[in-house]
């Protein structure tokens, strides 16, 4: 039996990788940074909703310690939790707006493999987000 945490599952692509593992006879823990809707895709696909906020250490702590109890390993993790910014175009974006989706696309994604890796012993971490934001505008003609 194959054990997958997709943090961010309750939607989106995460909602429908999970859906194919669950097919495919994987335990899927579904990650959620909100577990009503956690709750809800669970009742809806099956799998085990699991509270995991990514850009919070204490939240990915506890929640592979969740996992460690329960499942004793994690075979998979799939890292989709990501934001996708506010696809501003480049004059309307800020220093800020860009470290926002860095901050949950790049170092909470690393927080999650690092933590999960204790779990994972070797074994394949997957990670979804390419959401870096583009300009949504095309530079003015020279
Ligand atoms: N859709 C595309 O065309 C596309 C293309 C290339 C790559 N991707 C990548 O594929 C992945 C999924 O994309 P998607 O379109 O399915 O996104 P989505 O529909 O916006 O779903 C994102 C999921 O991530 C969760 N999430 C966001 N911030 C989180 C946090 N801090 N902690 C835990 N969960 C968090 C969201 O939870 P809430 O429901 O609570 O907000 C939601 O479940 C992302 O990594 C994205 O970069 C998508």
């Amino acid at each position: 039996m194959t054990t997958t945490l997709i943090t961010g599952a309750n939607k989106g692509l995460g909602r429908e990788t999970a859906r194919r593992l669950l097919q495919l006879g994987h335990t899927v823990y579904l990650g959620c940074r909100d577990l009503e809707r956690g709750k809800r895709a669970a009742a809806e696909l099956g799998g085990v909703p699991v509270t995991i906020d990514v850009t919070s250490d204490a939240s990915v702590t506890a929640a592979a310690a969740r996992i460690s109890e329960q499942a004793g390993r994690l075979d998979v993790l799939i890292n989709n939790a990501a934001v996708p910014g506010g696809f501003l175009p480049a004059a309307h974006t800020t220093a800020a707006d860009m470290l926002a989706v860095y901050d949950t696309n790049v170092a909470a994604m690393s927080l999650a493999a690092a933590t999960a890796a204790v779990l994972l012993r070797g074994r394949p971490a997957v990670s979804a987000a390419s959401a870096i934001p583009a300009p949504a505008t095309a530079p003015p003609a020279r």
